[in-house]
């Protein structure tokens, strides 16, 4: 089974047109690439982190042209984010392992859609938003594969179906060994080791009394306020399961829009209403001259 196995997928690269191995080598390698990106950073399926999935869903549900749908994923985000995961590497393997080819690439071209409609469907000019790139590579590498064949037959017979099962195994093996290499999860909150002051807004822009939102150094959307007593922030993200609160002048709190968890930014950002356990995340920042800055 095996040495049929390795048998195909080297045959595959022999017989197949230069240009077709580039494209095929390039697409395989990115995707499995991709996969253990996800499988080595421990923050990935770790809610309150700021490289969570649920966090990443929660911006796609606000920005995106099918944000209805994104928003519906968040409360199952740990396993969208293992399918993800998962199917990237298996997209990556059966690319590069000649399993079924045509079907791995219309995988693939779905996935680039996808991400395309969830990260970069605003990036201007357009052509700078890579997902729409790897979508239309993608398309190009399936249409040659499917060349004069009738229609986009992608049936799969019993020997074929064993390979996918084996590929399938091999990615989410994976997945699970990216653990062992796992990077530690990215803090929401500023540590003592990070860069010196970053700049935020000018103090003369925000009034005492006013709010404004901005991604922390590690990308993590977070709240400042001022006050009468000076300023402060709070990590935007829930610590229920990651999504994105916004401040509410109605309530003067921090609102969650996936399960309605409440947080007080006066108090220390202590949760008001669950379902959410612990307050948010401190982020440390300060008045340095003319501007407010994130220590
Ligand atoms: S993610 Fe559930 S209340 Fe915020």
């Amino acid at each position: 089974m095996i040495q049929n196995y390795l048998k195909t997928a080297t045959n595959s690269w022999r017989t197949q047109a230069p240009g077709l191995r580039v494209m095929r080598f390039w697409l395989g390698i990115t995707w499995i690439y991709a996969g253990w990106n996800k499988a080595t950073d421990s923050g990935f399926l770790t809610a309150g982190s700021s490289s969570y999935i649920g966090t990443q869903l929660s911006g796609y549900s606000t920005q995106s042209p099918v944000g209805f749908a994104f928003n519906k994923m968040i409360e199952h985000a740990v396993l969208v984010g293992g399918f993800v995961m998962v199917s990237e590497f298996a997209i990556g393997l059966a690319t590069l392992l000649w399993v079924a080819p045509r079907l791995s690439a219309f995988a693939g071209f779905s996935m680039s859609v996808g991400l395309w409609l969830a990260s970069s469907f605003h990036a201007n000019p357009y052509f700078l938003a890579s997902d729409s790139a790897y979508a239309v590579l993608w398309l190009s590498y399936l249409l040659l594969l499917v060349g004069k064949r009738k229609g986009f037959e992608m049936s799969l017979e019993r020997r074929g179906a064993l390979r996918v099962g084996l590929t399938g195994v091999l990615a989410v093996g994976l997945a699970g060994f990216g653990k062992v290499f796992a990077k530690a999860a990215p803090s929401t909150s500023n540590s003592a080791a990070s860069a010196k002051g970053t700049k935020i807004i000018k103090l003369a822009s925000l009034k005492v009394g006013a709010t404004h939102n901005f991604a922390t150094k590690n990308g993590a959307p977070a709240v400042l306020f001022r006050t009468k007593a000076g300023v402060f922030a709070y990590s935007a993200i829930c610590t229920h399961q990651g999504c994105t609160v916004a401040y509410s002048g109605a309530s003067k709190t921090l609102k969650c829009p996936c399960h309605g968890a409440e947080f007080d930014p006066y108090k220390s950002a202590k949760v008001i209403n669950g379902p959410a356990q612990s307050p948010l995340a401190k982020v440390k920042v300060s008045i340095s001259g003319a501007w407010v800055i994130e220590a």
